[in-house]
């Protein structure tokens, strides 16, 4: 089939490439020439496993190309996926301009039957606008469809949760809609492509299920799906502080818990809260499009509130500690809001940064990707060239970000570079007996 995807951040360029993969011609658009010129020359705009190679691949087989004019992409194809960014306004409304602009254009480029399917987070009733700015705009010159398809990828997985995901959602209004989407993700369904990832393929020959639903339910899904993954968190973090007053060990209680098939192990680690430009914007817009509907949704709220004040639990256990912060030299290992990505956005990372700062500590950082970023945004930093130097001469090492990597390094060796070989573990990532027997003192979270 013929494809546009009209956005080329981490759910379009996954989206575009992994539809290519599977056997479909994809335009992807950007307005952005310099994001098209380095996507022509095989270079992905972010760090994502599988991703650059996947574009490579189906670009030398024809099957991918780029473009920085919508109209091209428009003409390309009846099948339009919007994978627009929809940033959180200050009142934490999603900002919905974008998908507004790129709407009115199609209405008035499109030269035929077009199915617009919004891809990307939005806030139930979106589609509906989307209908209506078609109908304003296109002079109803030409027939379409306005569908919902919400992503459900993460970040550092991208790819394989494209290729296997736990169920597609398509919430269309019409057959034609309907049939279209069946047709587009059929090849995913069957588990019928060649790609193969670095890690553990999960094919067992099961279908995987692609469920249809009203538009309005498929957004709500989407929201809810997250919104739901987000209270988990919240939730262990809660346990986890009481874990902390009790003498309790959280990781045996989100064990103990996540073996109830009902509950399921996932999303229950304890840290300081989670990040990334999904949790906190879905959170906030889905409160708001609620509260603008009529209902207060007071159990998300909370678990906003508990969200921030992980990051200010975390720094009072610092100060517990190392007593008074200005004048100390801290390290700090991860700066990505989760590992596996370089993306710094709403990083709890530098949450707890900035509040070091503030407080008048230095702060020698160091993360195996996300550098580069940080280094334009946040240059009143150290940047380290390894985990280890950033721990060099340091009065306590912040783990702030769970990268594999950082188990391997030789803390017993390093224990004795540092002033004060204290470590404290916002993600629980170490084991308690491990850091202590390299002569560290070890705090984590809702661990003793
Ligand atoms: C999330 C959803 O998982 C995905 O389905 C959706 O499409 C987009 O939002 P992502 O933001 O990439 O994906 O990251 P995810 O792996 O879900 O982690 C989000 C945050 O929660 C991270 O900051 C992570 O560190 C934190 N987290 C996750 C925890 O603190 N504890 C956990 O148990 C799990």
């Amino acid at each position: 089939m013929k494809i546009t995807v009209i956005g080329t951040g981490h759910v379009g360029l996954v989206a575009g490439a992994c539809l290519a993969e599977i056997g479909h011609d994809v335009v992807c658009v950007d307005n952005d020439p310099s994001k098209i010129e380095a996507l022509r020359a095989g270079r992905a705009p972010f760090f994502e496993p599988d991703m650059e190679a996947m574009v490579q691949r189906n670009q030398k087989r024809g099957l991918l190309s780029f473009s920085g004019v919508l109209e091209e992409g428009i003409a390309h194809s009846e099948v339009i996926f919007l994978c627009l960014g929809t940033p959180p306004l200050p009142s934490g409304e999603a900002d919905l301009s974008v998908v507004e602009r790129v709407t009115h254009q199609i209405a008035t480029l499109a030269d035929g039957y077009k199915l617009v399917i919004s891809k990307s987070t939005v806030p139930v009733l979106t589609g509906d606008r989307i209908q209506r700015t078609m109908e304003v705009y296109s002079g109803r010159k030409h027939e379409f469809d306005v569908a919902s398809n919400p992503e459900f990828l993460a970040e550092g997985t991208a790819v394989f949760d494209f290729l296997y995901p736990d169920r597609i959602v398509v919430g269309v209004e019409s057959e034609r809609a309907e049939k279209l989407l069946r047709e587009v993700y059929e090849p995913v369904v069957r588990q019928e492509f060649q790609w193969n990832l670095e890690r553990p393929c999960p094919r067992d020959g099961r279908k995987i299920p692609l469920l249809v639903t009203n538009r309005n339910s498929s957004e709500l899904i989407k929201h809810a799906s997250n919104s739901f993954l987000a209270m988990k968190i919240s939730y262990i973090n809660a346990i986890a502080n009481l874990c902390d007053k009790v003498g309790a060990d959280v990781t045996q209680v989100a064990e103990g818990m996540g073996y109830d098939h009902r509950i399921g192990p996932q999303f229950l680690r304890a840290g300081i809260g989670f990040g990334g430009f999904c949790f906190p914007k879905d959170l906030q817009a889905f409160v708001w499009i609620a509260g603008k509907n009529g209902y207060d949704f007071r159990l998300l709220r909370e678990v906003e509130q508990i969200n921030a004040e992980q990051v200010d639990s975390f720094l009072q256990k610092v100060k517990d500690q190392v007593w008074v912060l200005r004048g100390k030299t801290i390290a700090v290992w991860g700066l990505a809001f989760k590992p596996n990505t370089d993306d710094l956005r709403f990083s709890p990372a530098l949450a707890v940064i900035e509040k070091l700062q503030e407080e008048g500590a230095t702060v020698r950082a160091f993360d195996p990707k996300a550098m580069d970023d940080a280094r334009k945004e946040y240059p009143s930093l150290t940047y380290c060239g390894s985990a280890a130097e950033a721990a060099e001469g340091a009065d306590a090492l912040l783990v702030l970000t769970e990268w594999p990597e950082f188990r391997e390094i030789d803390l017993k060796a390093l224990s004795k570079k540092m002033v004060r070989p204290l470590m404290l573990d916002g993600r629980n990532l170490f084991d308690p007996a491990v850091v202590r027997e390299a002569g560290f003192e070890y705090c984590s979270m809702g661990r003793p």
